[in-house]
């Protein structure tokens, strides 16, 4: 591989200066006069160093497929690697910084954060946590002032704050949904306990609470690598190597609404579905599917859980992607990551008030989840993306983006262009073969792209990226994809 070196021209440290070997000697070097030594490290760990692929080759263990670039920093929506190279960001880190690279009040609330308190535990309360989950509440249940069923769901007076939902912190998606899996099982037990069973289910199940433990998921779904969460990924290339799995999980026919009445069954205490699948190549529910499982999950007292860790939060152009649906619609267990903080470890559950009465001190736990620095900065975005112009934006922007891509390649539709779906500034490419090529063409070329199942690209920009960048991110792709389907051709 050919690695894009840093020059050390120009460089201030010792370690830019010298290489990767002397930035490992310069911790034991004693500290020159007049050295200051928080200023000193502060530069150290900025500098690239021009053994940094090497080194990433002989230390990080081999999970990932990495192009021969080192991004070093990045503005709005552009990243620059350490030869200098500009690349727009149509990644956004796997659909993680919606509010861009450096976004100034980001930097400013992780710099003041990081002043005052980064963590303190679960043992004792911070500033921010509490409020962090109070605007996701409010945030989401705002949607239906009058209520619903699942998070949404109202007492009886509507005034009772034991009513509301609750929120859970973890640190990533994966973790997000291994809890929602939990609180489900817990969920499951305590129905098969109590006898208070959905409308069609057996009485079997009364007096043995394991019997009502299975989760079913989708063909095409992506949950996260944990053990739980890999368990209702169903993809051999991720499952294979770890079996075996949890058992309990069945995988049905993402849309197939015909069976959900075989796979979701008194013995289910959940089912976890993406309303827009990410990984598994930008698919949307189907409106009737989702409510076929709203259903069937109230019949046989089932939870729903949305996973909108890749779709929520703006990305689809609502707060969340399931408000596009209708409100019978409505999940039991809502899981969120990405975007939350903009790049600092968050994830977060949040669990309609029956769930949440369930769950008792001691029942789940995590040391990093719920700290003050990611919460302080969840806020932040927050409050951006539940701005109406920003979500307002973000619906304009993937129209463009559609609509530019349409027109640009017109001629590739149908053949070497399959299709184009998505909705707000998630969207993907599907091409009749590999993408790799044009992935490839794109970065050489200065744009960032994902891949995603069944031979598409991604397509997710931050969420605040300019109608201008917008256009130059698709002019450049619809450039990659003809010198792509020219050199195919010539071969
Ligand atoms: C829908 C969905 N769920 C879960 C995950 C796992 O999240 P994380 O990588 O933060 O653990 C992802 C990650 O891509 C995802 O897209």
């Amino acid at each position: 591989m050919i690695w894009a070196l840093n020059s050390c021209k120009g460089t201030r440290t010792i370690a830019a200066r010298c290489g990767a070997g002397a930035w490992r000697n310069s911790a034991r070097l004693p500290a020159p006069r007049g050295y200051h030594a928080s200023a000193a490290r502060l530069d150290i760990a900025a500098a690239p160093s021009e053994k940094t692929g090497a080194m990433a080759e002989k230390y990080i263990l081999n999970t990932y497929a990495r192009p021969p670039i080192v991004l070093s920093h990045g503005k709005g929506s552009y990243v620059y690697d350490t030869g200098g190279k500009k690349y727009l960001d149509f990644t956004a880190g796997i659909a993680v910084t919606a509010l861009g690279h450096s976004h100034p009040e980001v930097a400013a609330a992780v710099a003041d954060q990081a002043t005052k308190l980064v963590h303190c535990s679960n043992l004792y309360h911070n500033q921010w946590a509490p409020r962090l989950a109070s605007e996701i509440v409010e945030a989401t249940l705002a949607a239906y002032p009058q209520g619903t069923q699942g998070i949404y769901a109202k007492a009886a007076d509507g005034t009772d704050s034991a009513s509301l939902a609750r929120v859970f912190f973890s640190n990533s998606g994966t973790e997000a949904n291994e809890g929602a899996l939990k609180f489900a099982r817990k969920y499951g037990k305590h129905i098969a306990e109590t006898g208070v069973l959905g409308k069609g289910t057996s009485e079997a199940l009364r007096g043995d609470p394991n019997l009502k433990c299975n989760i079913v998921s989708f063909t095409g779904g992506f949950h996260g690598r944990s053990m739980g969460a890999l368990s209702v990924t169903a993809n051999p290339k991720y499952q294979k190597p770890f079996t075996p799995l949890i058992p309990g999980v069945q995988t049905a026919k993402y849309n197939s609404t015909e069976e959900i009445g075989a796979f979701v069954d008194e013995r289910t205490c959940a089912v976890i579905v993406e309303p827009m699948q990410g990984e598994g190549g930008i698919h949307t529910a189907q409106v009737e599917f989702l409510r076929a499982l709203r259903r069937r999950c109230d019949q046989v007292g089932a939870l729903l859980i949305y996973d909108e860790i890749q779709c929520g939060l703006g990305r689809s152009g609502a707060l969340w992607a399931h408000q596009l649906f209708p409100k019978d619609c409505s999940p039991d267990l809502l899981t969120m990551a990405k975007p939350l903080a903009n790049g600092i470890p968050i994830g977060a559950i949040l669990a309609s008030s029956k769930v949440a009465a369930l769950i008792k001190v001691g029942d789940h736990g995590t040391t990093f989840g719920g700290n003050p620095l990611a919460c302080r900065v969840g806020t932040v975005v927050l409050g951006h993306i539940t701005d109406t112009k920003f979500l307002e934006h973000v619906r304009a922007a993937g129209e463009v983006l559609e609509q530019e891509l349409t027109v640009g390649l017109s001629q590739y539709l149908g053949n070497a262009v399959v299709e184009l779906r998505g909705t707000g500034l998630l969207r993907g490419m599907q091409f009749s073969s590999d993408p790799a090529k044009v992935i490839d063409l794109a970065r050489q070329r200065g744009l960032l792209l994902v891949g995603s199942a069944g031979n598409t690209v991604r397509l997710v920009p931050p969420l605040n990226t300019s109608i201008d960048d917008i256009k130059r991110g698709a002019s450049i792709l619809i450039d990659c994809v003809k010198q792509s389907v020219a050199e195919e051709g010539a071969k």
